[in-house]
């Protein structure tokens, strides 16, 4: 009788999964929403570019995201001293670049405290050659910080014309920064541009951030993102409410995307982009449970499951790793500090 054991096993698991899958009954009104927004459903963002295989947030981390054909490059956003806007996650230097060797003694100074001409001259690339061998290249090494017109000037070279997600991060240090923002987009022409879909969104964890673009440019879409902290203050419901109010969507960590919260926010009008979803089976699951867009560091993975991938060998099923192999506890040591 033991042989039943697995069998039955197995097939008690199927029916839970699937009996709660029907019981909350997702609603596949994600695909509306987007097209509303005119968002393509689901919507495949490259978190940093593809940062598991090239240093986040620089050139070629953006070049090979859209050369996969990525629907939006998600990039971080600060201010210099002297007022650019640049491409970067962290409040300091310290993790992705060689600050320790050009200035030993700024190294835990904010990077809103250098200047454009100072950070220009710091190495974004190396760091990465050296922590990830596996994937390193000979032209990363001496990677220059890359500025918001930059970003938008690779977004606009390839063949493949992705759109940009743009975070403001620790919007609270620079005053002003949407304003600042929406004037290099304005400038750049990107905001008129013909883009094939929605050719920008804005997301925060600032719901002060959200508001400004909102009133600064109200048809951009936007996205609430939400984090642990957040929501152990909070109920879904309640963040729901605040989202409606400032936000198109919701951008919470994967594990707070249940069906059944993805149903109450489609209930409200609002779509879900869960965060960071690196693994083939986090991308079936959320899937099902009608994420309408994954924000991942492994595009290829996604659009793989999608059969999107541009030029690239999709990932055979139960595979998730043969396109990019991973090294072991790369996927969530990268975020760096803070939000
Ligand atoms: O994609 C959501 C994400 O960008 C927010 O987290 O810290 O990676 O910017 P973080
Ligand atoms: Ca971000």
């Amino acid at each position: 009788m033991k042989w039943l054991l697995l069998p039955l096993a197995i097939i008690a698991v199927y029916s839970i999964y699937y009996g709660s899958y029907y019981l909350v009954c997702p609603d596949g009104e994600g695909e509306g929403i987007l097209a509303e927004l005119n968002i393509p459903h689901p919507a495949v963002i490259a978190h940093r570019g593809a940062s598991i295989v090239a240093p986040e947030s620089t050139r070629p981390a953006y070049e090979i995201a859209r050369d996969l054909g990525s629907d939006y490059l998600e990039a971080d956003l600060q201010r210099t001293a002297d007022g650019h806007i640049i491409v970067f996650h962290d409040q300091t230097l310290r993790r992705t670049s060689n600050v320790e060797e050009l200035y030993p003694e700024r190294v835990d100074a904010d990077i809103g405290e250098f200047t454009l001409q100072e950070l220009r001259q710091l190495d974004f690339g190396s760091w990465f050659n050296e922590q990830f061998p596996r994937y390193a290249q000979e032209h990363y090494r001496g990677l220059e910080i890359l500025t918001l017109e930059e970003l938008i000037a690779v977004a606009r070279a390839g063949h493949h014309r992705p759109g940009l997600i743009l975070e403001t991060k620790h919007p609270y240090k620079y005053p002003g920064i949407e304003e600042d923002i929406v004037t290099v987009l304005q400038q750049e022409g990107w905001l008129e541009d013909d883009h094939p879909h929605a050719g920008t969104i804005f997301f925060s964890f600032s719901v002060g951030s959200l508001r400004t673009f909102q009133q600064l440019v109200p048809k951009v879409p936007r996205l609430l993102l939400i984090t642990d902290s957040m929501i152990s203050r909070r109920s879904w419901e309640a963040w729901l409410a605040t989202a409606e109010a400032v936000a198109h969507g919701l951008g919470p960590k994967g594990f707070m995307a249940w069906p059944w919260h993805i149903a109450a926010a489609h209930d409200r009008g609002l779509f879900v982009f869960p965060y960071t979803i690196n693994y083939l089976w986090q991308i079936q699951v959320l899937a099902r449970f009608q994420a309408a867009g994954f924000i991942t560091d492994r595009p290829e993975i996604v659009l793989g499951f999608l059969n999107r991938i541009n030029g690239m060998q999709q990932p055979s099923p139960g595979d998730e790793l043969s396109a990019i192999p991973l090294e072991p506890g790369r996927l969530h040591g990268q975020s760096g500090n803070g939000q």
